[in-house]
């Protein structure tokens, strides 16, 4: 795992955009696993801005609330279209969300996994992270070799995805669609964005803390090839920050990338 820490959160957002955009250069049929919640917009924003062409990509969602229809304004699906699909020349139907409106989720799971075993695995992974340490909607006791289902939201994280709903915890759907932990690591390389003060303490925790099933995102410590990108403030509970730093100072593979 590499922990990257910039200045502020519109810093961190470039650092992946950039990232993302020279991947996308490099191999422009690659398959992308995509993310939500408001971290990602500014993310969206700036990737649409690149002069890039997604027209071969494919991408895969995290989740998706169960329940919620394409063309419902709340849904993932239309998150996806709004802040990301409409604005590049991506071609729809290589665009992927897991479906929480089907009538049969546990075929609705399968079938997403397939997909992505379809189209050769995720080749690079977007993941924000929950204030109870959730990747995807793996909340916390997701196992660490889960695999797509749906699974029950905890309260805190209805709380925190209020915003969507005109600030009314209980209209946010109580369960979810989502790949699983171990859907999540088999992706070839990890990207986790996550910004501000609200995100320092299940940074710390998912980071340097042990691996567990309580921090779903502390299983990303298990992937050979993690980058965790940071601003200050969801960087300030982190104890090993002189190293961290010196390796983005000083390790050949970030000299594109340093200011
Ligand atoms: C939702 C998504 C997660 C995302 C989280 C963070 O819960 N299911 O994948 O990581 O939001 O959201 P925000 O960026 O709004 O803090």
């Amino acid at each position: 795992m590499e922990i990257i820490i910039r200045p502020d959160a519109s810093a961190a957002v470039e650092l992946v955009s950039s990232l993302l955009s020279q991947r996308i250069r490099s191999q422009p049929d690659c398959v992308l696993g995509l993310a939500t919640g408001r971290t990602m917009e500014q993310l969206y924003e700036s990737l649409a801005r690149q002069p890039l062409s997604f027209r071969q990509c494919s991408t895969f969602n995290l989740d998706e609330y169960v329940g919620l229809t394409a063309d419902d304004p709340q849904s993932y699906r239309h998150y996806m279209q709004q802040h990301l699909f409409s604005k590049t020349d991506i071609d729809l139907r290589n665009t992927h969300v897991p479906d929480g409106s089907a009538s049969d989720l546990k075929q609705a799971a399968s079938d997403y996994e397939q997909a992505i075993q379809a189209a050769g695995g995720i080749d690079v992974q977007l993941l924000g992270i929950g204030e109870a340490g959730h990747i995807g909607f793996n909340e916390p006791l997701s196992a660490i070799m889960s695999r797509t289902r749906d699974k029950c939201l905890t309260p805190t994280t209805r709380r925190q995805n209020a915003g969507m709903f005109g600030g009314d915890a209980e209209r946010v759907p109580s369960r979810a669609l989502t790949m699983g932990v171990g859907t999540i690591l088999d992706a070839r390389e990890i990207i986790l964005l996550a910004t501000g003060k609200a995100k320092a303490a299940i940074i710390a925790q998912a980071v340097e803390g042990p691996i567990t099933s309580m921090v779903s995102a502390s299983a990303l410590q298990l992937h050979p090839n993690c980058k965790v990108i940071v601003d200050d403030d969801a960087a300030s509970g982190l104890q090993g920050r002189e190293y961290y730093d010196f390796v983005f100072d000083n390790e050949p593979e970030w000299a594109d990338f340093r200011p």
